[in-house]
């Protein structure tokens, strides 16, 4: 799919190996003498985590899961299905979920809970981007990238009607002041 116009460039490629150069130290910090298993929701979040992996120092096994949700496009329902499970054993394991995005939480607060169950020794939430205003669930992830107001973003892992996600900076068809 070709797009009409030019997206708006919210952070650039810059700014963003910047931020995710701080967050895999933070991590990094957090986890000393530990392991993590990054559990990355597909398929927004596979650039996020590739990225943030890179960044990490202590050990850290990546595994995968594929959400989905009824409706299509910009905003998921309430109603979120594992459709593939990771393939780790998570029993006693230290977990960080990494996404794209955190929006309404709905996704998330399946995602974790459905990982609690598996009796891991933490669960962790880290996103690229976090809209809080948009929150329908009480949730909050502990690693944040950045915090942005209610856009539609693509660019970056995120989507825009299934393509868009190798633009490699995070980008929005909204007016953005910066
Ligand atoms: P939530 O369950 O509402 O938090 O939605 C999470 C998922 O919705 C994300 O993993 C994205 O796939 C998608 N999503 C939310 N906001 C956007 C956006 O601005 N652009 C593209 N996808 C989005
Ligand atoms: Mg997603």
């Amino acid at each position: 799919m070709r797009l009409e116009k030019e997206p708006n460039v919210l952070y650039s490629e810059e700014e963003i190996a910047e931020r995710i150069t701080e967050l895999g130290k933070e991590i990094s910090k957090d986890y000393e003498g530990k392991e993590i298993v990054a559990v990355t929701l597909l398929r927004g979040g596979f650039i996020f985590t590739a990225d943030l992996v890179r960044r990490i120092s202590v050990p850290v096994n990546v595994d995968f899961m594929t959400t989905s949700s009824y409706g299509h496009g910009e905003t998921s329902t309430g109603i979120v299905n594992i459709i593939h499970d990771v393939r780790e054993d998570l029993e006693g394991k230290h977990v960080v979920i990494m996404d794209d995005i955190i929006d309404s939480g709905n996704t998330m607060l399946k995602v974790k809970k459905y990982i609690e169950a598996k009796n891991p020794a933490s669960v962790k939430i880290c996103v690229m981007l976090d809209k809080p205003s948009r929150r329908e669930v009480d949730l909050d992830p502990d690693y944040v990238g950045f915090e942005i107001p209610n856009l539609f973003i693509l660019g970056y892992g995120l989507d825009y009607e299934d393509f868009c996600r190798g633009i490699p900076y995070i980008a929005t068809f909204d007016e953005v002041e910066k």
